[in-house]
């Protein structure tokens, strides 16, 4: 293997250009040829592969998005496409691929695999949290933080106007950023679909907090609910509490990478390029009771995502707190 790429595929996160710099660094401390697949699979498919080097690294650790840019490929999905994204790689005499993204794009990775001999190492990158067999994905401290900033902000402004504010975070179908988010911000409701919720529990204990003197609240749900307007009606009609919904949307996705999404993207990476020069052919680099492993594609992307005992439990206790 002398030739190897990286390529970032589904939602962009922060700590995916500190794992480029690393990923040049690396290779190239290793007598390998680095090479940038741009945009995701669809570069692969129009030969968007380019080799890479210092220079192309130099700066980008402090930005958040990816510099080979991100993207979800419809056409990977179908075989011929496929094939010239292999034919592509191997005009380029390249036999390794990082793959940085979520399920999806190790969906893709696989297939590859089973349609070449090219080896392919997945990194979990996602906001979400949601990929099974790690306990970490690339980009997700950065999203907390700025979640956190965002709700402590919020607070203020609730704060100074007696308000209720249902703040809705991404996460697809999981409730890991909402959930971890309400816990660290002093939130009063989380709302997430791993755990059922009973309004009128929170409804009987709202009221009396209110008649003791609370004159906001602060609730985090989570996008997949669906149901942040709602819960908004719901603190004006049921609580009596003038509302607002703030959406934090994709600012979730950027900003200034946190140290430790710098210091895992530099794990992941250097795991990833040892897996690969070692011999594994499919495998993905999984975060779990500190340390790295290498799992089969198949016990990572075909699995269900599902939040750890602990937090659940947590999450419990919002649902069903009351005072004795
Ligand atoms: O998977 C990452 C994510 O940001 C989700 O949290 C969110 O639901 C989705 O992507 C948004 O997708 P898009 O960027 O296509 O709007």
């Amino acid at each position: 293997m002398k030739n190897i790429a990286i390529l970032c595929s589904g939602g962009d996160v922060s700590g995916m250009n500190a794992a480029l710099k690393r990923f040049v660094e690396y290779t190239l401390a290793k007598g390998l040829r680095p090479y940038f697949v741009y945009n995701g699979f669809e570069g692969l498919i129009d030969n968007e592969i380019v080799e890479a080097g210092y220079g192309d690294v130099s700066g980008i650790i402090t930005r958040g998005g990816t510099k080979i840019r991100s993207a979800r490929s419809q056409r990977f999905h179908e075989k011929h496409y496929r094939q010239k994204a292999i034919e592509n790689l191997l005009s380029h005499h390249i036999h390794a691929v990082v793959v940085l993204g979520g399920d999806g794009s190790f969906k893709g990775m696989k297939r590859l695999s089973e349609e070449s001999d090219i080896a392919f190492s997945g990194i979990p990158a996602t906001i979400d949290n949601d990929i099974a067999g790690t306990e970490y994905a690339l980009g997700v401290d950065t999203a907390l933080n700025v979640i956190k900033y965002a709700i402590d902000a919020v607070r203020d402004t609730a704060a100074s106007f007696s308000r209720a504010f249902v703040i809705e975070t991404m996460g697809r179908e999981c409730g890991y950023l909402a959930l971890v988010s309400a816990l660290t911000s002093g939130a009063e409701m989380c709302l997430i679909p791993e755990l059922p919720y009973d309004l009128e529990h929170y409804k009987r204990r709202f009221l009396r907090e209110k008649e003791e003197g609370r004159t906001y609240f602060i609730a985090v749900v989570s996008e997949a609910l669906d149901n942040t307007e709602m819960i908004r009606q719901w603190f004006e009609t049921e609580i009596g509490m003038e509302a607002r919904t703030t959406i934090l949307g994709h600012i979730q996705r950027g900003g200034n990478p946190t140290v430790h999404d710098r210091m895992m993207a530099f794990h992941f990476v250097t795991q990833a390029i040892d897996g690969l020069l070692g011999g594994k052919k499919e495998s993905v680099v999984c975060y779990r009771d500190g340390g790295f492993d290498y799992l089969p594609i198949d016990d990572v992307a075909f699995r269900t995502y599902r939040l750890p005992e602990s937090l659940l439990r947590l999450g419990k206790e919002f649902n069903t707190l009351s005072r004795v």
